[in-house]
């Protein structure tokens, strides 16, 4: 079972954000990745199509024998994965918009959050809001437009710039000095975040307490992979895999396939 590979799926290139941090973390693990690119983005979707498309991709990584599943996608963590786990023997983990820090951490009580609308209409992100958030201004952006522009490839266009910029500045405006990546994409878009806003704001994305609940989970029920050989990373995509090429860089030795 240890040597099974961990599922990681995300509706696109997006959640090779998240799974370049669990790699990072536990670098003894065996790995199959699903880009559902092909499906992307998830974000206008409503919650039963999110649905649908979440319980697809988990019957095809658990048809590849995976023995815990990442869902790198904000979308369907917020939408699905109470579904996924009811139905389904393994452990999930999900990924949230990281607002409980953000929220402990603001002094100018200001902070923003850019996420799909799937995310911030879902009940779990307002449930988060209430109980961490109330106290504070929170700027809520639907970062519309955005991952379709990552998925094919255009980080560094005008498109981007023009996008980012509008959904910047109400957040500027409010003197933000958080913010919130709310979607398993954004990351991608950092270096051009920090650019176009004021130096002391911090970004702050989930990959890393993503990584961090895997391990955990894997330790609490025996299911490391304390082998080494080198492990077998596989990336699945019914998308373009040349973008997933690009945003992976040479750094990894992986096998791309398409499903
Ligand atoms: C999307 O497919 O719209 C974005 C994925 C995410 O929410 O992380």
């Amino acid at each position: 079972m240890n040597k099974q590979p961990i599922g990681v799926f995300d509706s696109g290139v997006g959640g090779t954000s998240i799974w370049k941090e669990i790699h990072k973390l536990l670098p003894n693990e065996n790995f199959v990745y699903l880009a559902d690119s092909m499906n992307a983005p998830y974000g206008p979707k409503g919650k039963e199509a999110i649905t649908q498309l979440s319980i697809k991709n988990t019957e095809l990584l658990l048809n590849k024998g995976c023995k815990l599943i990442v869902v790198a996608c904000n979308t369907a963590t917020t939408n699905a994965i109470d579904h996924l786990r009811t139905s389904y023997n393994i452990p999930f983990i999900g990924i949230e918009p990281a607002i409980k820090p953000a929220a402990l951490q603001t002094k100018t009580n200001a902070v923003g959050i850019l996420a799909t609308r799937g995310t911030l209409s879902s009940s779990l992100f307002s449930q988060t809001s209430e109980k961490f958030a109330n106290h504070i201004n929170v700027i809520e952006q639907i970062g519309e437009g955005l991952v379709p522009l990552i998925e094919s490839g255009k980080l560094y266009s005008k498109e981007m710039t023009g996008l980012l910029r509008q959904y910047l500045q109400p957040m500027v405006d409010n003197n933000i000095d958080y913010l919130v990546l709310g979607c398993s994409h954004y990351p991608y878009l950092i270096p051009q975040l920090k650019e176009l806003l004021p130096e002391q704001v911090t970004i702050i994305d989930s990959g890393e307490a993503v990584a961090r609940q895997t391990k955990a989970v894997l330790e609490q029920r025996d299911l490391l992979n304390l082998a080494s050989e080198t492990p077998s990373i596989q990336f699945y995509t019914n998308g373009d895999i040349e973008v997933l090429k690009l945003l992976l860089k040479k750094d990894f030795n992986v096998d791309y396939l398409n499903f």
